[in-house]
């Protein structure tokens, strides 16, 4: 008999509105996903259908209306502020639409710095930097300030920043969507490579179609209402 494991992310009745009365937006309206350890999913919609406003609650940036987030033995949903604000330090990588690095710390400084809000030892953190930057193919761009880096470059340093601490799950929120084609194939393949290679568990909403083929499941959003599909609408035709 094979053991059963229970999903990494769990997701349920996720619901979120903005204001009240008639003016009441429902941006997520009551969202099922379970994503397991290892997996890389993308998560589509147009904009405005509620991608942004998902992934902040399941990643404890923003407080759901109603509903559960679980992640491994964490409840997400029951923390306190405090235990959120740590929360997302040590077990949430984030990587935004624009990279928003720190302006006046280099690259190197940008991993260092997120390192140092865990207390990471200073020896470690060294190494693991080095280590990241590496692998991102950023190691002679270690010393730049982000204005010294191009888009891609940017977006790659955002991504070490996010598996500094060595996070369990990875959100990216249109990671391709200041980048040309090129460029945005190649962030999307690294995050994709550095997810499975560590064994992260990894959202990705898009809403490029062509990063689809990089991830291994596909929701889809529209109006608040998530979706599993086996093949994106769009695809259809
Ligand atoms: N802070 C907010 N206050 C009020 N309405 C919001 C807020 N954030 C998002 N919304 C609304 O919620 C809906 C979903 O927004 P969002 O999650 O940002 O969508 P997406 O990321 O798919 O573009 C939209 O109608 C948006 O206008
Ligand atoms: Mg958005």
């Amino acid at each position: 008999m094979t053991e059963s494991v229970e999903p990494i992310l769990r997701v349920q009745g996720l619901r979120k509105t903005y204001g009240e009365g008639h003016t009441q937006v429902v941006a997520v309206d009551g969202a099922d996903m379970t994503v397991d350890e290892g997996e890389f999913v993308a998560l589509l919609g147009p904009s405005g259908s509620g991608k942004t406003t998902l992934i902040s609650m399941i990643g404890g940036l923003l407080a759901p209306t109603s509903g559960t987030v679980g992640l491994g033995a964490t409840e997400v949903t029951a923390m306190s502020r405090k235990e959120l604000t740590r929360f997302r330090a040590t077990q949430v990588g984030f990587v935004f639409q624009s990279a928003n690095l720190v302006p006046f710390l280099t690259a190197r400084e940008n991993l260092l710095y997120v390192a140092s809000l865990v207390g990471t030892p200073k020896k470690d953190a060294h190494a693991r930097v080095d280590q990241l930057l590496e692998e991102l193919g950023l190691a002679d761009r270690a010393g730049n300030l982000p204005e010294q880096l191009s888009g891609g470059e940017r977006q790659r340093v955002a991504i070490g920043r996010a598996l500094m601490n060595d996070p369990d799950l990875v959100l990216v929120d249109e990671p391709t969507a200041a980048l040309d084609t090129a460029m945005g194939r190649s962030v999307v393949e690294l995050l994709q490579r550095e997810i499975k290679s560590r064994g992260k568990t990894g959202i990705m909403v898009t809403h490029d179609l062509r990063m689809v083929e990089y991830t291994d499941r596909v929701f889809e959003i529209l109006d608040g209402v998530l979706t599993h599909v086996e093949r994106p609408s769009a695809l259809e035709h």
